[in-house]
């Protein structure tokens, strides 16, 4: 599975998590925390999973199956995970969880997922000639990384 880079990492080696408190700026009137600012977060964390694998920038190309689960509120502790399912010639795919809990009952929930695509550039602006291949180890790593290049041919199909 190496490519001509010669080099191999596995979805656990950029695998990202971050932490956010849902604060009154990242609400709506009801104290429910925009979609955007979720997306935001997401975008970011998908965006470091993308550059510590491929050590190079990383732009996002496109973010399919967005769903809104369920609502975060003020206080709240939200954690999201992007992890690599599959790298191709110079784009990845990414899949992004995010999950509310709430401080008092300590109750998580999943209010977000979805598929990133990030394609790496290189030194001229361009997207790289090929980047660091990935192995998948687990079970459900091997299922992910089989179903996204029939992924990768249904998006780009739109
Ligand atoms: C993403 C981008 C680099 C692709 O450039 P391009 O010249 O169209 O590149 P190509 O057609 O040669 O495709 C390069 C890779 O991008 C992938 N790609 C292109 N458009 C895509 C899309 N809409 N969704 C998913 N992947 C896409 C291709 O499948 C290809 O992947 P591969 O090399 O692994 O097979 C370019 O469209 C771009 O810069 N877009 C703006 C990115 C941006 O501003 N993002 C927000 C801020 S980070």
């Amino acid at each position: 599975m190496k490519n001509k880079l010669n080099r191999i990492k596995t979805p656990k080696d950029s695998e990202t998590i971050v932490t956010e408190v849902v604060c009154p700026n990242d609400t709506n009137p009801m104290g429910i925390l925009q979609g955007g600012k979720l997306v935001q977060w997401m975008d970011i964390a998908s965006a470091v999973c993308a550059q510590n694998h491929a050590e190079h920038i990383c732009v996002t190309a496109s973010i399919d199956n967005v769903l809104f689960k369920t609502p975060a509120k003020i206080g709240d502790i939200v954690t999201i995970k992007a992890k690599m399912t599959r790298t191709f010639n110079s784009s990845m795919e990414i899949f992004v969880q995010a999950w509310a809990k709430k401080v008092v009952s300590q109750k998580a929930y999943l209010i977000n997922e979805a598929y990133f695509t990030f394609v790496a550039i290189d030194d001229n602006g361009n997207p790289a000639n090929e980047i660091i291949a990935i192995k998948p180890k687990t079970i459900d790593e091997k299922k992910q990384f089989d179903e996204a290049a029939k992924r990768k041919t249904a998006r780009l199909k739109k």
